[in-house]
């Protein structure tokens, strides 16, 4: 059983409900009369997106894009790469990049300075959780979610190794399970 290996739940499912929420109307509001262009950062974003994006009222696109730098571990290795590419032409659109959290920064340096030079209107980082502590890299979101300790997380979208993105709460795995 998946919840035996959770230490404790951080974020619970209305929490997380009410979050999101407030910050699609920070983005609604933020917004108005443009049209931006969603960009989740597989694969862990994709359910952040999907409860993100029905809070936006204003007539934006989403894109897809993959990028890895984990592998199985729980330490980034500072190595990125592009798995999946957007399919859209980013020239001239409002950007915004959604991701379900922000540790070293290395994903985020390495993909907006690609995103940036395809010539965007604009760009912003949207992400669920932050942990300002393991940062490496200058990277900050114009939207966070929640500002966390350097805890473990799974859930929501959140893996380890693959396994726990479909908790629909937060928690902290235990660390018997990847010590
Ligand atoms: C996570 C997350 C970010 C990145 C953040 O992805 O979605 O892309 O790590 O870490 P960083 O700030 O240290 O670069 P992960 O590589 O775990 O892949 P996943 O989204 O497929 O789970």
């Amino acid at each position: 059983m998946m919840e035996q290996d959770i230490e404790r739940i951080l974020f619970t499912e209305a929490e997380l409900k009410q979050r999101v929420t407030a910050m699609a109307a920070e983005i609604n509001r933020d917004y108005a009369g443009k049209a931006p262009m969603l960009v989740s950062v597989l694969r862990g974003s994709f359910i952040f997106m999907a409860d993100l994006i029905r809070g936006i009222a204003l007539p934006c696109t989403v894109d897809f894009m993959s990028v890895s730098s984990y592998g199985k571990g729980t330490k980034s290795s500072g190595q990125v790469q592009i798995t999946k590419d957007l399919s859209e032409d980013i020239s001239g659109r409002d950007i915004l990049v959604v991701e379900d959290i922000l540790d070293s920064g290395n994903t985020l340096n390495y993909l907006l300075k690609i995103l940036q030079a395809r010539h965007p209107a604009s760009i912003r980082l949207c992400a669920l959780l932050d942990k300002p502590s393991r940062r490496v890299q200058p990277v900050s979101a114009e939207y966070t979610g929640f500002s966390i300790p350097d805890y473990f997380v799974v859930g929501y979208g959140l893996d380890y190794a693959e396994k726990y993105r479909n908790l629909p709460y937060i928690g902290v795995l235990k660390p018997s399970v990847y010590a």
